[in-house]
């Protein structure tokens, strides 16, 4: 155990942990038993009373605060959304940008952070891929000798799945203020193990699906829109976008203009299930505290790098502790481990460097000492077998 909070109490809400040993939480995680028992609540009340709608949707609103409070912005400047990928999409195509203008990316980011800028281009705007290796974080440094006149935008991830870098938003947050330029990122793999303070951060558009940090599971996500960015428009129209959505539900051709909040990205219907299990996952989050998710997840990582220095086993992602977090991509040939892992109940993932490890609030400094027994006993299984190879 780490002594940063109750963690047996903590760990008992994921039963999970008595059945495998679960280290791949950027891929999702496991379900804990309060956002179970939220959405069973759902469940019971839309089969006996039909659904209390007015009441599920006043929880739609609370859950809102809920979120804003979590990211320190206000319930004005939260969307609820399907997911990352949506988020993202709604954010490029509500942008300003004309023929001409240009994105920065990194090269090699999440793909569904790509291809939303991607498709901008058959509008003329131009996306700049920024190279940066796997044991480096982007900074201001990294984009500043990439921005022009016609740069508009920069769109990253803030922690990456493939190499688990923590980017310094703080600091191109910055230098987007005084460049003029949108800062839009994708915190799917940040939110819910770090603390996120959406002003600190110095961003225009932040975008999340719910299940991995924020232990939801998968179809709903969110979308912070900076107050004020009142240039961005929604490319779509719902009724629950608008200003002043007609009482007698006819639609009126001459009064569309969409909520001045960030409501105004919002499409139709939530996902009310989901949303009722958000609120009980932010709950258990706030319980454990999200900068003591962040301690506890890097010391499983300080953990578990002093035994792959011992196994001799690299690191393909950054090791200082200020450039990573919960992700640790293991230089192991995929196909093989994968077997040897799951042979033996471990849940990690195939990633483009190796073996990816990542970390949960439930995981103990038990489980990275599991792993590197695990490994250790695999190395002496393969020794063996070299030797036996070469006496025949
Ligand atoms: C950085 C990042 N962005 C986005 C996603 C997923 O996108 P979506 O929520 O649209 O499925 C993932 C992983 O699933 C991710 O690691």
């Amino acid at each position: 155990m780490t002594d940063i909070f109750d963690l047996a109490s903590l760990r008992s809400e994921f039963p999970v942990t008595k059945r495998m040993l679960y280290l791949d939480s950027a891929h999702q995680t496991p379900m804990a038993t309060p956002v179970r028992a939220a959405l069973a609540e759902f469940l019971v009340e839309g089969n006996e009373s039909a659904g209390p709608k007015p009441v599920w949707v006043r929880r739609v609103e609370t859950a809102r605060e809920n979120v804003a409070q979590f990211l320190n912005a206000s319930p004005g400047e939260i969307a609820f959304t399907k997911n990352t990928s949506e988020g993202l999409n709604i954010a490029a195509n509500a942008m300003p940008l004309i023929a001409g203008d240009n994105v920065l990316m990194i090269e090699g980011d999440h793909p569904n952070n790509a291809y939303a800028w991607l498709n901008l281009r058959s509008k003329g705007v131009e996306v700049r891929f920024v190279k940066l290796g796997d044991t480096e974080v982007a900074n201001a440094a990294t984009f500043a000798p990439h921005i022009d006149a016609r740069t508009k935008v920069i769109s990253l991830s803030h922690v990456t799945f493939h190499a688990g870098q923590r980017h310094d938003v703080a600091d191109i947050g910055k230098l987007c203020a005084s460049k003029g330029v949108y800062l839009v990122v994708d915190v799917m793999q940040s939110i819910g193990v770090l603390p996120l303070d959406v002003k600190q951060l110095g961003v225009s558009v932040l975008a999340a699906g719910v299940h991995k940090g924020l232990l939801t599971p998968q179809g709903l996500g969110i979308l912070y829109v900076k107050d004020g960015l009142d240039e961005l428009k929604p490319a779509y129209i719902a009724m629950s976008s608008l200003a002043n959505p007609p009482d007698d539900y006819i639609a009126r051709p001459d009064d569309m203009a969409p909520r001045k909040d960030a409501g105004r990205f919002e499409m139709g219907n939530y996902n009310l299930p989901d949303l009722h299990a958000l609120s009980a996952a932010i709950e258990l989050i706030n319980k454990a505290g999200t900068a003591n998710i962040e301690q506890h997840v890097l010391a499983l990582g300080d953990r578990l790098i002093s035994h792959l220095d011992e196994l001799g086993v690299k690191l393909v992602g950054p090791r200082s502790r200020t450039e990573r977090v919960h992700i640790y991509v293991l230089d192991l040939p995929v196909a093989e481990w994968m077997e040897y892992f799951t042979q033996n109940q471990v849940r990690a993932s195939p990633e483009r460097g190796g073996i990816r490890i990542s970390f949960g609030l439930f995981n103990s400094l038990e489980d990275v000492d599991r792993l590197a027994s695990l490994i250790k006993e695999r190395h002496k299984q393969t020794s063996r077998s070299q030797a036996v190879e070469q006496i025949d």
